[in-house]
């Protein structure tokens, strides 16, 4: 048996980050060797693509600068899957997918084969990704912090649409309503890793 790769996706302020620990701590205390990792990495790949998003790059070089980190990233989950961990990850490929799906869409015909063709040369496929689902507008009232150039609704509505699309065309995708309770979301995210064990 390897271990097993899930991901927690969905628009900013959908809640996966908060689920995502949660499960994290959950999965713990049954003495499950378990890692929570994130995209962007803890870098310096991570501060890279923070500072072209901060500098206003071309979205072609912040695409480039995503999947350069997850090119990274990959192999260091391969060695953790190696070892049996089940690995969550906050955000992965379907990140790039939705979000720059979105920012590409006027530079080129179709960016999401684009995209995925890239991505064939490091692919490495979740056995469970969680989709979070949540009305724009109300993920935008969720962030406290300062707003990202990212969060916007109408770039945010965009950006769901395409997850939608990749869930509907995939069974690895569990879509969850992000409205609902901690306690529901963490639940929910446990049965179903509990179930793939
Ligand atoms: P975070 O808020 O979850 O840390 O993610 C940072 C921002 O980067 C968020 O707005 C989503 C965006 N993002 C992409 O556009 N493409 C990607 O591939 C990833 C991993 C994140």
């Amino acid at each position: 048996m390897t271990g097993q790769f899930i991901t927690f996706e969905g628009i900013d302020g959908s809640g996966k980050t908060t689920i995502s620990q949660e499960v994290y701590i959950r999965l713990q205390k049954k003495n499950r060797d378990i890692i929570l990792t994130r995209e962007p990495t803890d870098t310096w790949r991570g501060s890279m693509i923070a500072k072209a998003i901060e500098e206003n790059c071309n979205p072609l070089t912040i695409a480039l600068t995503f999947m350069a980190d997850r090119s990274e990233h990959v192999i260091q989950i391969r060695k953790w899957l190696e070892k049996k961990s089940v690995v969550l990850c906050d955000r992965y490929m379907d990140s790039t997918f939705a979000y720059q799906t979105a920012q590409l869409s006027p530079y080129m015909k179709n960016p999401l084969e684009w995209l995925q063709t890239i991505h064939h040369l490091f692919y490495l496929e979740p056995d469970i990704t969680f989709l979070f689902i949540i009305e724009p507008q109300k993920a935008l009232q969720r962030i406290k912090r300062k707003r990202s150039t990212f969060e916007k609704k109408d770039f945010l509505e965009r950006v769901q649409k395409n997850y939608v699309a990749l869930a509907k065309n995939d069974k690895r995708f569990i879509i969850l309503d992000a409205s609902l309770s901690i306690e529901e979301l963490t639940k929910k995210c446990i049965d179903k890793i509990s179930h793939i064990q």
